[in-house]
């Protein structure tokens, strides 16, 4: 699922604020424990926002809202050929953030190295054709 995620300090009032403004219903907060981070999604045309928070201290979104007080923290881009892309990518000098690994929802994601990006931590994530 194609979304721009943004690390907040309180997921139930920051969901309030996105279904506000997106005209849309929010999915209920979901643990992702591979993160350490409460997940909920809102559509907004089509893309979706994906609402991060933190779970504990010492996680990378904890980390960043620290840091930078929050806002947006990646992109998230899908493709049905993600091992082909990610090979692609790869080759053309972008230095990955370790390996594949499962996602909020269920589906293969990995992530680029910033640096290489512009800037912007940008996710890859499967998408099933
Ligand atoms: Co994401």
């Amino acid at each position: 699922m194609a979304h721009i995620a943004i690390a907040v300090e309180d997921i139930n009032k920051a969901k309030d604020f996105f279904e506000l403004i997106s005209g849309n219903q929010a999915s209920d907060p979901h643990f992702v424990e591979s993160q350490k981070v409460n997940t909920s999604f809102v559509s907004l045309g089509e893309t979706n926002f994906e609402l991060l928070e933190p779970v504990g201290d010492d996680t990378p979104i904890s980390n960043f809202l620290s840091n930078r007080g929050g806002g947006i923290h990646h992109i998230c881009v899908e493709t049905e050929n993600f091992d082909e892309l990610v090979t692609t990518i790869r080759s053309s000098g972008v230095r990955t953030l370790g390996e594949p690994f499962i996602g909020a929802k269920g589906r293969r994601v990995i992530f680029f190295h910033p640096k290489d990006t512009y800037n912007v931590l940008v996710e890859l994530e499967e998408r099933e054709e």
